[in-house]
């Protein structure tokens, strides 16, 4: 799991305007509410008081707002934070009365799009961070986008992504998709090529394969008499996988897959699927089931793996061409921890909730000091760490 890049926290339909929503991501909680204007806020959820929940249970009376002229108010003892993570009012010490500068939590930069509320997990400052993708289709006429569907996982996340990069899965695991049953005289996976994603910190492949005639109606009717199709992808930073399916030439859906990873054994993935074909909105529902059962079938594979999570190297695994994606993935992971932003889970885990809070970095952390939460232990990069284990030699 990797900090400095923007991660889905909820749903902009699931976040009202005065209910604050607490979510699980990166193994730490963070709290999302709206301020007056309706703009999003996300921050850490620990409050620096004593650890109260900001976005926890609220047994305050059903008068008292939990959200206050754009602030937060802990339910603890009321404390109030606005948006830049700053405390506002103390009660205990008179409302008005100034908090001391240690009254802060981390405040994340936050963009809505597409329907989903992101925060970037970070401390970057704003010129130096990887952009959010740009679906470019969306919104674009010819295109339509079902609401975007919340897969809940019990699985690491970069299983999940590995998975969608996997050409080789389809015919074992998908038997609705069509291609059900082998021709074990002509059956391989064709050869491709990866190349970086456009938009840079991924990759990128298409390849092409045979598709028998589709059985029955399942996908509408939009292919009937199969033949050769190209399906393919890539990522962007660790926790964005896209997927390009043409159903036939110039027909297709584009997936795209903004995976939350709660914790090392929980994901929520932010489906969002854009189509340039079937484009009346009664096609929404039958759409969502058809994801719905295919990402079911995922699903039951993934929660038996082993290792839960990607393996410490590819000799670990028996590695075929058709895995290539897998790999050119991997290769991004390893230039992400070279630049320090991987998170040290054993550290963490060996301390978290115990008599230690952790949050995510913030921006405003490299402008002041001072901050009472402890930062997540990240790994220095592969190079660091071995020439330090080269010096202990
Ligand atoms: S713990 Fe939040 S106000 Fe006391
Ligand atoms: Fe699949």
């Amino acid at each position: 799991m990797y900090i400095n890049f923007w991660y889905p926290i909820v749903r902009s339909e699931d976040l009202g305007p005065d209910q604050p929503e607490k979510v699980k991501v990166l193994g730490v909680n963070l709290v999302a509410f709206r301020d007056d204007d309706g703009n999003a806020h996300v921050l850490s959820d620990t409050c620096v008081h004593r650890g109260g929940s900001l976005g926890g249970a609220w047994s305050g009376p059903e008068s008292a707002p939990r959200i206050l002229n754009g602030c937060i108010v802990c339910p603890y003892h009321g404390w109030e934070f606005s948006g830049d993570g700053k405390c506002q009012n103390i009660p205990s010490i008179g409302y008005g009365t100034k908090p001391p500068a240690r009254a802060k939590i981390d405040a994340y930069p936050t963009q809505e799009k597409y329907g989903i509320v992101f925060a970037f997990l970070g401390d970057l400052p704003e010129g130096e961070r990887p952009p959010l993708l740009d679906v470019e289709e969306y919104g674009r006429e010819g295109w339509r986008a079902n609401t975007v569907l919340i897969l809940e996982v019990d699985y690491f996340y970069e299983r999940s992504i590995e998975n969608a990069l996997d050409p080789a899965h389809n015919e074992f695991v998908h038997p609705t998709h069509g291609f059900s049953g082998i021709n074990r005289d002509t059956y391989k996976v064709n050869d491709y090529a990866t190349e970086d994603h456009e938009q840079g910190y991924g990759m990128w492949f298409m390849h092409k394969f045979n598709a028998p005639p589709l059985k029955g109606k399942t996908w509408g009717s939009a292919r009937e008499k199969g033949g050769d199709l190209w399906a393919g992808g890539g990522t962007y930073g660790p926790n964005t996988v896209i997927t390009y399916i043409n159903v036939q030439p110039g027909m297709g859906f584009r997936q795209y897959f903004f995976e939350q990873p709660v914790d090392e054994k929980h994901t929520r993935i932010f489906f969002l699927n854009m189509r340039n074909f079937m484009l009346e909105p009664e096609q929404d529902g039958p759409i969502h089931a058809r994801n719905k059962a295919i990402a079911k079938q995922d699903i039951d594979i993934l929660m038996d793996l082993y290792p839960t999570q990607t393996p410490i190297s590819n000799a670990k695994e028996v590695l075929m061409p058709a895995d290539k994606a897998i790999v050119a993935y991997r290769d991004w992971l390893a230039k992400f921890d070279e630049s320090g932003w991987r998170i040290d889970l054993d550290a963490f885990n060996k301390r978290d909730a115990k008599q230690t809070a952790f949050a995510i970095p913030s921006p405003a952390r490299r402008e002041s000091g001072n901050w009472v939460v402890e930062p997540m232990p990240l790994l220095s990069s592969r190079s660091a760490r071995k020439q330090s284990k080269d010096e202990a030699a």
